[in-house]
């Protein structure tokens, strides 16, 4: 599907009028390479005295950007201009990484000296490993994660100065190599064995697998298979525009706060259900419903706004269309179980026959209700051993390049200020203390 590239001699349209009662104002409209116009609304409250209204921002731009478009009728998503589809198949995660924060992809001398860089930050102070001994083990891995890499700002004084381009860049090599290694180390705490260190002869994924699945008493030897999955998994969630974490992620970080810390921000907004949290929820609710022959009691839940149930992994705020990544996640899917000898997986059954059912029910097609991304994960992820309690901590491990990427642009970009949106007041007007 070509995504409609809009004519270069295309002018953009006039100014965009607004009549309000007796006044008229006019606000510039802007074009980008492709995608919606905006109207810049940054007088209105000086020419109106009023505010736009848009819980959940579904009409608001609040950055230009070059990283990452989304063309949600089409079903299209570009990073960087490139197809998902086609980098999930020909790239690997850590040359995604280098094109989401440069701009290009590396060329070979850039992708070795990029790789050399990032293996030698993925070993975290040793002394961080005391702070996992402060949770529970069976603390959510997220909750873990949380503390963690805000922790990493009390380590790493040397990269905290955000207004020095070198100290951002090493941040963000800092994020990308040690979010494996802290990832690893909150499964292995939860489990009760030791930690395991990273190995620098090894790729992006295969390392990741094997701090979380080798033990100190054997060789562990990576299946490529699930090598290849994970990694492409790892480019699937990579950088989505400005969703919520990535929002989040970029308001922190107006303020001037460091890295570690807006990423940590990032994380914990991540962990809602209905955001990164939704792989989690979606395989929990495939095993809820547990057989096809029960799809049609929880599609009616689902269906019935009382019921306050969702089907998770379906729908998306941007997406009106297939989630492209979904499409690329059912095939990875398939090649694990296949790889594993788990293609019977009941699960799986269920997923693909509860998407057959939704996708043909008037309620979905009407809402445009379609699998996302997290809808195959969850099963993937499962048969690769994880626990579903790590699943969206992956999600956080491979969105650690669009938080970083798009933060760093957002520091460097002369437009941005601190952010603070304003609010329509619904509240008491004003009034005396009771005498
Ligand atoms: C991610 O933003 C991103 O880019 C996120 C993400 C990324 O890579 O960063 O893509 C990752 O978060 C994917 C989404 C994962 N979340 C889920 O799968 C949770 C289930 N989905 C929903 O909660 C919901 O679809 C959202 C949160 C994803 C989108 O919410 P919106 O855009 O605010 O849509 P909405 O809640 O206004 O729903 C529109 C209508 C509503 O019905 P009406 O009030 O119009 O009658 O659709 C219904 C909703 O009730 N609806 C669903 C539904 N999702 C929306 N009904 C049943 N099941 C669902 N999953």
């Amino acid at each position: 599907m070509t995504v409609q590239e809009k004519s270069v001699t295309a002018a953009p349209r006039g100014p965009a009028e607004l009549k309000f009662g007796e006044q008229s104002s006019q606000f510039p409209v802007r074009s980008g390479t492709i995608g919606p116009d905006v109207m810049d609304i940054s007088k209105l409250y000086k020419d109106t005295g009023c505010f736009t209204y848009d819980p959940g921002f579904t009409s608001t731009a609040n950055c230009a950007s070059r990283i990452t478009y989304i063309d949600g009728d089409e079903g299209v998503l570009l990073y960087r201009g490139y197809p998902i589809d086609q980098l999930a198949e020909n790239s690997d995660f850590l040359a995604t990484c280098y094109l989401l924060l440069h701009g290009e992809l590396p060329t070979n001398e850039q992708f070795v000296a990029f790789r050399k860089t990032i293996v030698n930050h993925t070993m975290v102070h040793e002394q961080m490993t005391r702070f996992y001994t402060g949770f529970r083990r069976d603390a959510h891995p997220m909750a873990v994660m949380v503390g963690v890499v805000g922790a990493l700002s009390a380590f790493y004084h040397d990269s905290t100065d955000i207004s020095d381009p070198g100290q951002r860049m090493i941040a963000v090599h800092r994020m990308i190599a040690k979010m494996p290694t802290i990832a690893a180390m909150a499964y292995k705490y939860s489990i009760g064995q030791p930690f395991i260190y990273p190995r620098n002869d090894l790729d992006y994924a295969s390392n990741f697998l094997q701090m979380c699945f080798a033990v100190p008493c054997e060789p562990y030897i990576v299946n490529p298979v699930l090598a290849r999955a994970l990694d492409r998994i790892f480019i699937l969630h990579a950088d989505h525009e400005q969703n919520a974490s990535t929002s989040t992620v970029r308001l922190a970080g107006s303020s001037g706060a460091n890295p570690f810390a807006c990423v940590a921000a990032g994380i914990a907004c991540l962990w809602g259900p209905a955001h990164g949290g939704a792989n989690e929820a979606a395989l929990n609710m495939l095993e809820e419903i547990g057989s096809v022959d029960r799809i049609p009691e929880f599609i009616a839940k689902a269906k019935d706004k009382s019921s306050g149930f969702r089907l998770m992994g379906f729908g998306h705020r941007v997406y009106k269309n297939y989630d492209p990544r979904a499409k690329v996640m059912q095939k990875t899917c398939h090649e694990v179980l296949d790889a594993l000898g788990l293609h019977n997986d009941p699960l799986l059954k269920v997923a693909i026959e509860l998407e057959k059912i939704a996708l043909q029910d008037p309620y979905f097609v009407e809402k445009k209700l379609y699998p996302n991304i997290d809808f195959y994960s969850g099963i993937t992820l499962r048969a690769m051993g994880f626990p579903t309690s790590m699943f969206t901590v992956l999600f956080a491990v491979a969105r650690t390049i669009g938080w970083t990427a798009q933060w760093k642009e957002m520091i460097e970009d002369p437009e941005q200020r601190i952010g603070r949106p304003r609010q329509l007041y619904i509240g008491p007007a004003r009034r005396d203390f009771p005498k």
